[in-house]
């Protein structure tokens, strides 16, 4: 049900999570850091980013983040466990800054319902997983939800171009990427990594979509803990302060509903292979 779109929440986090980890996380002095969209951390190489400050400081929130992500990681392993350890480990981000009313380029919006995609990450028709919660301890975290990926991609992949992607076998394209790959600046971006940047900006810059289209409000109270593929269930966050997510990358040969991966309906849409 995941992987076909559902969101799961949990009332409470179905790991341990120190109330004194929270209140410090919520307690610094977030509003100099207005220069980073949020706090980073990457599992795989225990690195921090996005924290400046005293040495101390520093320390305290890399081990609360190194913590956190290593309970978050343990409880899916065990509660999705055809995922555990055939996925690749994204990041962890913490985001201290009030949702509503952010000063974003219109890209850079998370208030514009959206589908995931990682310039920098690109999945090879991989799936994004992402499990959130809110700490803010009064009001709780706000997304908007839209239709369904199969009937966003049936109404909108043709207009964002998805045919001159699948079809683009362009000797200049696949050596630029090929070359990144060999230099490890970047996984191979396949057709099906270029739709996706491209199918996220469409949707952001369709103002029909945003002001007009079917909205369902979401909810999530303080200390929910939802689960959600976010590369296929169109997201925004309309208000919120607080949260704190870990990514998973999880591979086409891990997931138990391959039918229901975006890769698979955009190859339906496009009559050929995005992948590999
Ligand atoms: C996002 O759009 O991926 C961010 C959602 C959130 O921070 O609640
Ligand atoms: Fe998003």
């Amino acid at each position: 049900m995941l992987e076909r779109g559902q969101i799961l929440q949990f009332r409470e986090p179905p790991f341990a999570f120190p109330t004194v980890d929270q209140e410090f996380l919520r307690n610094q002095e977030w509003a100099e850091l207005r220069m980073h969209k949020n706090v980073s951390y990457r599992p795989g190489e225990d690195v921090l980013r996005g924290v400046s400050g005293d040495a101390n400081t520093v320390e305290r929130v890399h081990s609360i983040m190194r913590n956190y992500s290593a309970r978050v990681i343990e409880f899916v392993g065990d509660f999705l466990s055809p995922y555990k350890e055939k996925w690749n480990l994204d990041f962890a981000s913490f985001r201290p800054l009030e949702e509503a009313g952010r000063d974003l380029p219109l890209h850079k919006r998370n208030d514009l319902l959206h589908v995931d995609a990682f310039p920098s990450r690109p999945t090879q028709g991989g799936r994004i997983l992402r499990v959130f919660t809110n700490l803010n301890t009064t009001r709780p975290r706000v997304w908007n939800t839209t239709e369904n990926f199969e009937t966003l991609a049936h109404k909108y992949a043709k207009p964002a171009g998805l045919q001159q992607i699948a079809e683009d076998d362009s000797f200049l394209t696949r050596t630029v990427q090929n070359l990144g790959a060999k230099l490890g600046i970047t996984a191979a971006r396949t057709p099906y990594d270029m739709f996706m940047l491209r199918f996220h900006d469409y949707l952001k810059e369709n103002t029909a979509l945003q002001t007009k289209g079917p909205k369902t409000e979401m909810a999530f109270p303080p200390s929910a803990t939802w689960m959600v593929f976010t590369d296929c269930v169109a997201h925004a966050v309309m208000s919120g302060q607080y949260a704190i997510e870990q990514t998973f990358l999880i591979p086409p040969k891990a997931l138990v509903a391959p039918d229901a991966a975006p890769y698979r309906i955009l190859e339906g849409l496009a009559g050929r292979p995005l992948v590999g």
